[in-house]
């Protein structure tokens, strides 16, 4: 699971609770979490929105945002309507003497790790947006903060975290299926010139400041899936699986610095072979598939039926309904 750090009290009076799968269980209404936003356009706008529209006020509070061009969010209005604090930097927040039991960031990757840091460093709970890092020294720095922190980070695999993952690794994990084999994911998600020019860091290697970005279709927009495929094989229900050994045909039909097709094939330590397809330069579009093969059964998703179906060599059938999370994955793609 992409989680960093046992899940603790989510804060000391109790208000909310975290159980492994990242789920957040209202405990009691007489203290809201204060929410940090750090990232408000893009993806951001639909957490916040979230907040604002599903989560009641005596439950959590917005006690802050960070972005630097939060004037261009649609929920700005709002922002000084309700006096919302907002800074450029994450830095600003807290020096201010402002206090967040939980931030939440989502800005552009190559900010994650140090946000998240100083998130950590001054107490709060942070959930980051995936992917947890452009490089892996970071993503390390980040993992050694956070066992440091007396509070929990959490990366937003949102496909991993639904019940319908939960409920297939939990039987993978039972053995119900016997070895993993092969394991194959695939997605056509095309992207246009308007897509590679909402910001300055999408298709980027660095950034004008020389901050590993390396966005791609494998660590940004498709990255669920990739990271899917690892999760699903590991041990425990906090865990992925670990690559033993990796390969990648990466090809660039964009006129962008990075690539925006990937071909990837690795083997984790166990031997399962797993196989990655995922392009943007595309004209049809495909929406996530995969085909798990395991010693006793096959398991696949979205090739025929809109939902997760296992089928055992005696030819007992198991299907799980995926349709809310699916819904709720194919409105995430478009941004
Ligand atoms: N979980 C998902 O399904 C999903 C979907 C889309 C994007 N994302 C993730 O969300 C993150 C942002 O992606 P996006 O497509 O929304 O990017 P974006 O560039 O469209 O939006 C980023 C937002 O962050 C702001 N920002 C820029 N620099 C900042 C800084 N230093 N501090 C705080 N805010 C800053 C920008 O002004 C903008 O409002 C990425 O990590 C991406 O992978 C996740």
């Amino acid at each position: 699971m992409p989680s960093i750090g046992q899940p603790k009290p989510f804060m000391k009076s109790t208000c909310w609770s975290a159980d492994i799968s990242g789920h957040l269980h209202a405990t009691s209404s007489s203290n809201p979490v204060t929410v940090l936003m750090v990232g408000i356009g893009g993806y951001g706008y639909f957490y916040l929105q979230t907040l604002f529209e599903l989560i009641p006020a005596d439950q959590a509070r917005l006690g802050g945002v960070i972005d630097p061009l939060a004037k261009r969010s649609r929920h700005y209005p709002r922002l000084l309507q309700e006096r919302v604090p907002v800074f450029d930097e994450i830095e600003e927040y807290f020096r201010a003497g402002y206090h967040a039991d939980l931030a939440v960031i989502a800005s552009p990757l190559q900010y994650h790790v140090d946000q998240s840091c100083v998130a950590l460093n001054h107490g709060a709970h942070v959930l980051c947006d995936k992917p947890i890092a452009p490089v892996v020294q970071e993503a390390d720095r980040l993992i050694q903060t956070a066992r440091n922190a007396a509070s929990w980070c959490m990366i937003g695999y949102q496909w991993s975290f639904s019940r319908a993952i939960q409920e297939l690794k939990r039987d993978i994990r039972k053995g119900l299926f016997g070895k993993a084999r092969r394991l194959k994911t695939l997605i056509f998600w095309p992207r246009d010139d308007a897509y590679y020019h909402r910001n300055d860091w999408a298709g980027k290697i660095k950034d004008a400041d020389g901050r590993w970005v390396l966005d791609s279709p494998a660590n940004n927009a498709m990255a669920h899936f990739l990271h899917n495929l690892f999760y699903l094989l590991g041990e425990e229900a906090a865990s992925s699986a670990r690559p033993a050994d990796a390969v990648a045909e990466l090809y660039r039909v964009h006129p962008i610095e990075n690539f925006d097709t990937a071909i990837c094939r690795a083997h984790t330590e166990c031997g399962a072979e797993l196989l990655f397809y995922g392009t943007h330069a595309t004209q049809c579009e495909q929406d996530p598939v995969f085909h798990l093969e395991f010693e006793d059964a096959e398991v696949s998703f979205g090739e025929t039926t809109p939902e997760i179906t296992a089928m055992t060599r005696d030819g007992e059938s198991r299907v799980t309904d995926r349709r809310r999370t699916i819904r709720s994955s194919r409105s995430y793609s478009t941004l």
